[in-house]
């Protein structure tokens, strides 16, 4: 059942992907391992609509990861502004800085990445999967409502994140993690939405447990604030 899962949405990603600047089509060559990290850091607390024309001046400025290291700090910091969290921008230098130091290559493995500055389990593993084909659990608030609605997880958030956890292993495919991970990225974005989720349309409605017990958008449950 879960392999089988895997293999119908990896089906309606072949048909349905996003076209994103930072991504290769579906079943072709992983992209630039550094466009990949730093997407992946943009991406996080900002959307794709957002983050398309900040990656699209970064990269045209720093094209590479040794280039955005030799940048001055108040450049990056100025070309961060309106990203948010600048935390987050300090470490994609401290990053960029060590990888630069180390050779210019990033580490090929989720347990090398999570080694540098400011990469941490989520980043790792979604650089692993998308940039280098590795077999990784990718895990971000997207995934973690199409998996609460897959297995009908009761737990609320965050209490239920080993059990998500376990069960997107279950489901992750030995090849192709990597459009694996986005093809999930994708189905919470763009079918198995927060609000009024298209199910009728969704490529796992005949697996999906929620759609089972009548009321997908319920779940998943989250522990009040
Ligand atoms: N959100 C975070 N990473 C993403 C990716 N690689 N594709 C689509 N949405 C994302």
């Amino acid at each position: 059942m879960f392999v089988d899962a895997a293999e119908a949405l990896l089906a309606w990603y072949d048909r349905s992907a996003r076209t994103l600047p930072w991504r290769s089509p579906p079943g072709m060559p992983a992209a630039d391992p550094y466009r990949v990290w730093l997407s992946e850091v943009m991406l996080q607390q900002t959307t794709v609509a957002t983050v398309r024309a900040y990656f699209a001046r970064f990269t045209e400025r720093w094209p590479t990861v040794q280039a955005l290291a030799a940048a001055a700090d108040e450049e990056v910091m100025s070309a961060w502004a309106g990203l948010g969290y600048y935390a987050r921008a300090r470490n994609l230098l401290a990053c960029a800085r060590a990888v630069a130091a180390a050779g210019g290559r990033f580490p090929d493995t989720e347990a090398g990445l999570r080694a540098l500055p400011g990469i941490g389990a989520y980043t790792a593993a979604a650089v692993a999967a998308i940039a280098f084909g590795r077999r990784a659990v990718v895990v971000d608030g997207n995934v973690e409502r199409v998996v609460s609605r897959l297995f009908a997880i009761e737990t609320p958030l965050p209490a239920s994140r080993p059990e998500i956890a376990v069960a997107t292993e279950s489901l992750t495919p030995a090849t192709r993690a990597g459009d694996f991970a986005q093809a999930m990225m994708d189905l919470g974005a763009t079918i198995c939405t927060p609000r009024n989720p298209a199910c009728a349309i969704c490529p796992l409605r005949e697996r999906c447990a929620a759609v089972r017990t009548g009321d997908p958008a319920r779940l998943p449950l989250k522990t009040a604030k």
